[in-house]
């Protein structure tokens, strides 16, 4: 019987991550099953219960669980206790281990993958939600020179930095705060691009040559990347590679083996495209 994986979430059927992890257990050789399971909203940890119960090794957890995943947690990684959020899971016996590699997966992206340096740089982080929270202490184990949050509600940006303070100095505010600051990096962690709506950035934020990053994807340009387009940005990313980076330090956690992401990313920009 091979071992059985899953990611949990709500909704799931579009999810990615079954023919990501199917695609990795190929190439390194594992033998392991890997589906999509729809929890109610209301009843993930009978879900994993269940799971468990059926034999699950380990499930990855994606929108709305990932703080019910990170309290269902009897033992957690350091960097799952810094994001206050779960989305890998690995079951030993009645162990349940939490662990977070979204912020691992995104440092990933942009040092591997698009060859970006962000030690020494000025970073600005957009958003103080849960996905925000999730990048900041692998954001700063880069040792860059300024990480900057900035929020619709300056208050949380401020809660999030002082919970990071013990790390490294973190800066915070309104987007009206950002008037004269310059980035050389920018990454968008708020879900503004859900409801269509354009951030508030000031004019002159992007230093020559910065880089802006969305954590969402889509076909083209997502609405932040086209706003940083119209700013002069020449350098952009969607957060698709964040998603194949994530899955592959998943993968890592659970199966010890770090598969390659380059043909995998690949072809799901391709299908995006499609
Ligand atoms: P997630 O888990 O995706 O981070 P969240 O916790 O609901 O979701 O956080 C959403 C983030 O996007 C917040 O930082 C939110 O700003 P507020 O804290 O002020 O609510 C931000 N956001 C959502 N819509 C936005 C918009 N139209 N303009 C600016 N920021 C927005």
């Amino acid at each position: 019987m091979p071992d059985l994986y899953a990611v949990f979430g709500n909704p799931i059927a579009h999810s990615k991550s079954p023919a990501i992890h199917t695609a990795f257990a190929a190439s390194t050789g594992q033998d392991l099953v890997y589906e999509a399971r729809l929890a109610p909203v209301d009843g993930f940890a009978k879900a994993i219960a269940d799971f468990v119960a059926d034999g699950g090794k380990g499930a990855n957890v994606t929108v709305p669980f990932k703080e019910d995943a990170f309290r269902l947690a009897t033992r957690l990684s350091e960097r799952a206790a810094r994001a206050g959020a779960v989305n890998t899971l690995q079951f030993n016996g009645t162990e349940i281990y939490g662990d977070n590699t979204d912020g691992a997966g995104l440092v990933r992206d942009i040092t591997a993958n698009l060859g970006e340096v962000l030690a020494g740089k000025h970073i600005l982080l957009l958003g103080a939600g849960g996905a925000s929270r999730g990048v900041i202490a692998p954001l700063l184990a880069e040792h860059p020179s300024e990480l900057f949050i900035a929020n619709r509600t300056a208050a949380k940006a401020e809660s999030l930095a002082a919970a990071f303070a013990d790390i490294a100095p973190v800066g915070a505010g309104s987007f009206a705060q950002l008037a004269g600051k310059t980035f050389d990096g920018v990454i968008n962690a708020t879900s503004a691009s859900l409801s269509g709506e354009a951030l508030p950035l000031p004019r002159g934020l992007f230093a020559p040559g910065a880089l802006a990053y969305d954590m969402m994807y889509g076909k083209g340009d997502t609405p932040f990347m086209s706003q940083a387009r119209a700013a002069g940005v020449a350098r952009l990313s969607d957060g698709l590679g964040m998603l194949v980076e994530q899955a592959a330090e998943a993968f890592f956690v659970w199966r010890g083996v770090r598969p390659a992401t380059r043909d995998v990313l690949a072809a799901l920009r391709a299908q995006l495209a499609g």
